[in-house]
């Protein structure tokens, strides 16, 4: 048996072309807003107080390094996603490309980011939901705020409203509630919204007296930082999905792409350098609302209420892609055999994967309760980016060994970029605890067991 074997991509094009071809109406801001909607969330609103414990004020400059990390595998991940003209995930096209066994290993690592990404964000947003309540003067038992382990010196068990959160949106997404685009924009609009009012009213209160202090655990702080928040960046995959639907995706595609990122380049900068220059750093230690606090330790308490209903709205849209995304995953993993079949059943009356969702959703719900938010950026951020060196080594490599391949999209500077996009992310991955790889080589040690033990077997390349 051939672990490198292939989906044909001429029947992948036949099926394509018998099914409904999508309407091309999207152009460059669209892609953008797009984009915004799926990246801003738990990233600005929490990390950027994590990562200000970890790096100080220097976490600027690990914003700006994970978001040049992110920019460069983009290039990459728009050339490979869009490389046989059929929509799907780049899981889809390494099976077509670069053979099951990758195809596999880059699916498997999706999983982890879209299925933690759903937690992650509802720990997030459950930080600031919490925030809000205690405005009102509600609090919940203190057991039920946090994971286990998530507050230093406070006895946390379980994130009670991110697990509830999640439930509520794996409702929706079992039943077929796909986000607008007219929500996603409006949500767009209130997730900057509450930003920029956040930058106007902080200014003010700015320290520069914070900031001396600037890297106070030097390079390998902002180093550390900068692994941490790339999943801050994560989301511009979504600009990728929507190709098919694209006006014209050799110029439209990039630029949504690289508008978005630079957008939320700028805006983590912004936010951090005003976070860090009102609070101290080391006060954003346990916090789970660190923009809000900022505002609370500014005495702007009403403005602080409205960035935390700012965040828990835009959070919202952020769980409702990826978890949309990673039952699509599933979906075309198991349709394909590598995966049992009834991530592939569709419901008779709502046509989505429903029994799939409910399972992806629930464990979703569960690891967002239990998990605390700083270890699930650091699983995430690692299984992703093993996905994102093998899609850049897959640019390399195909150009080689297949340069007819229709391309929508071409990484400029080959094999520069690519070689770059690896350096960068292998670096990274270098940076997160010893623990977190750990961790992952349990995953990928899972994921392998499941292929050689079920998933060969039953691929349906078997014939
Ligand atoms: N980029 C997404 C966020 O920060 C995952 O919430």
């Amino acid at each position: 048996m051939d672990l490198f074997r292939k989906k044909s991509i001429s029947a992948m094009m036949q099926q394509a072309q018998t099914g409904t071809a999508l309407k091309r109406t999207l152009g460059t801001w669209d892609l953008t807003l797009l984009g915004l909607g799926a990246i801003i969330g738990t990233g600005i609103f929490v990390l950027t107080g994590t990562g200000a414990v970890t790096a100080g004020p220097g976490i600027m400059i690990s914003f700006l390094i994970s978001g040049l990390a992110c920019a460069l595998t983009a290039l990459c991940y728009a050339e490979f996603a869009t490389l046989v003209p059929v929509s799907g995930s780049v899981y889809t096209f390494a099976y077509a490309t670069l053979g099951e066994l990758i195809a596999w290993i880059i699916g498997w690592d999706l999983i982890l980011e879209y299925l933690l990404a759903v937690s992650l964000v509802s720990a997030g947003w459950s930080g600031y939901l919490q925030s809000l309540l205690q405005g009102l003067g509600i609090s919940l038992p203190t057991a039920l705020t946090a994971a286990h382990g998530a507050v230093p010196g406070v006895e946390t068990w379980f994130n009670l409203p991110a697990f509830a959160v999640v439930i509520v949106i794996t409702f929706f997404v079992a039943r077929g509630v796909k986000e607008s685009a007219r929500v996603n924009n409006i949500m767009v609009l209130i997730k900057t919204a509450v930003v920029i009012l956040f930058v106007i009213v902080g200014i003010g209160y700015v320290k520069p007296d914070n900031w001396h202090n600037f890297m106070p655990f030097g390079l390998e702080g902002v180093f550390s930082a900068a692994a941490i928040t790339f999943t801050a960046f994560l989301g511009f995959d979504a600009v990728v999905a929507a190709a098919e639907e694209t006006k014209n995706p050799a110029k439209d595609l990039p630029r949504g792409i690289m508008y978005s990122l630079f957008i939320c380049i700028l805006l983590y900068i912004v936010v951090s350098a005003i976070m860090t220059g009102i609070v101290p750093f080391a006060e954003f230690e346990g916090v789970a609302h660190p923009v809000s606090l900022a505002l609370q330790y500014a005495g702007q308490d009403w403005v602080a209420g409205f960035i935390d209903l700012g965040a828990i709205v835009g959070m919202l849209t952020v769980m409702l892609v990826m978890l949309f995304g990673q039952t699509r995953i599933a979906f075309a993993m198991s349709r394909d055999g590598l995966l049992p079949s009834v991530f592939s059943k569709v419901h008779p009356k709502f046509q989505t994967p429903y029994r799939a969702t409910w399972i992806i959703g629930s464990v979703a719900a569960l690891l967002g309760g239990i998990v605390p938010l700083d270890r699930l950026a650091e699983m995430i951020n690692i299984g992703t980016l093993t996905a994102f060196v093998l899609i850049s080594l897959g640019v390399i490599v195909l150009r080689k060994t297949q340069p007819e391949l229709p391309r929508k999209f071409r990484t400029p500077a080959v094999p520069f970029v690519p070689l770059m996009s690896m350096a960068v992310c292998i670096f990274l991955m270098t940076n997160l605890s010893a623990s977190t790889w750990y961790a992952f080589l349990i995953w990928l040690t899972i994921g392998l067991s499941i292929y050689f033990l079920y998933s060969r077997k039953r691929s349906h390349l078997n014939g």
